[in-house]
């Protein structure tokens, strides 16, 4: 397994033809890093469940380079929708909706509805188009640790995290850090509504600004489906995450740059803003187990804005470990 910086055409070529080949390639995202393989091919998705140790009815989403590729994969896409694809694709957000035949059961956990995400980061576009041109369909690609943990937001986190799993002919491409540093709003497209069922950087305000609607949040509305964070294991780091909790000397602490770092604990992130926070959470949270830190206590954001997201992952992160939610 190679991590593989500089990615130029023939590196990018090359990560292509591995993936046609039933490889894995984990890649950047403006979100976060995912581990890739050939959407149709069986046994390549099926490394990906062994690779993260994830329950195989846990469903994938499927990467395309453009919104002129979603017929191939659903079906019955309702107007709002569109409307979605076409304001924020490329981008940070993933859209559920009734699958195509294409779209089997091993990448919908034998769910009707597929999830699609046409990414807009340049090398993570740049290896759709080069391997949708060697006949490839799409990318399935969670995110590219291990299953529970938190998600990587650059290739050393990756590498860190899968290095004893991934085999020969598997490629880490390293893309820097990524923007966004949290995962993509997930949105159920199948009702007459739509549904958010993991919040992100497309947030609530902006998706009712654009349809002039109000949308619904998963827990508001009874959907079926098993959405990341229905295990308490989520986005959760090896120390346990105290939100706005009683601080003790040798706690890491993670806040906005405003508020100062309380005597005797080790700041892990000081972001700017909201934006920022999102961007270095994950980095500090894995920080914080390279450094062998108990517990990190932390003040989250407003909930509003990407600070809702962030909230929800900072929840998932600080809840019981290995308890439903
Ligand atoms: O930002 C992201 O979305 C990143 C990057 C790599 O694209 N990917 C990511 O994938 O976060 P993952 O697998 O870690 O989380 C996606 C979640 C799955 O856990 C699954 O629960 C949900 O999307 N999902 C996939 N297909 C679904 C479906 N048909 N219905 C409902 N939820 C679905
Ligand atoms: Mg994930």
């Amino acid at each position: 397994m190679a991590v593989i910086s500089n990615c130029t055409e023939p590196i990018i070529k090359d990560a292509a033809l591995a993936l046609k080949e039933g490889h894995l390639v984990a890649f950047p995202t403006e979100t976060v890093y995912g581990l890739g393989a050939d959407a149709t091919n069986e046994k390549a998705v099926a490394r990906i469940y062994e690779v993260k140790g994830r329950p195989t009815d846990h469903p994938l989403i499927v990467h395309i380079s453009s919104i002129e590729l979603l017929d191939k994969w659903a079906s019955e896409i309702p107007e709002y929708a569109i409307k979605l694809a076409r304001q924020f694709w490329p981008g940070p957000m993933t859209l559920v909706l009734p699958r195509t035949s294409i779209a089997k059961n091993f990448i919908t956990g034998g769910q009707d509805t597929v999830a699609i995400r046409v990414p807009f980061h340049t090398l993570a576009n740049k290896v759709l188009k080069e391997f949708e041109s060697l006949g490839g369909c799409g990318i399935a690609a969670p995110s590219a640790n291990r299953f529970g943990k938190v998600s990587p937001t650059t290739s050393q986190a990756v590498e860190d995290e899968l290095v004893d799993f991934l085999s020969d002919g598997d490629q880490i491409l390293d893309g820097g850090q990524s923007q966004i540093g949290i995962e993509s709003t997930i949105i159920d497209c199948t009702g007459e509504i739509p549904a958010v069922l993991r919040p992100g950087s497309i947030t609530l305000e902006m998706i009712e600004s654009l349809l002039g609607e109000k949308v619904c949040l998963q827990n508001q509305i009874n959907i079926n489906v098993k959405v990341p964070g229905s295990f308490n294991t989520h986005y959760a780091p090896n120390a346990h995450v105290v939100l706005n909790g009683v601080l003790r000397p040798g706690d890491g602490f993670i806040a906005l740059e405003e508020i100062p770092t309380p005597k005797g604990t080790i700041r892990l992130a000081s972001p700017k803003n909201d934006y920022d926070y999102a961007q270095v959470l994950y980095s500090a949270l894995r920080l914080a187990d390279k450094i062998g830190i108990k517990t990190v206590n932390v003040i989250p954001p407003m909930e509003q804005g990407i600070g809702f997201a962030i909230n929800n992952r900072l929840i998932k992160a600080s809840k019981e470990k290995y308890t439903k939610s």
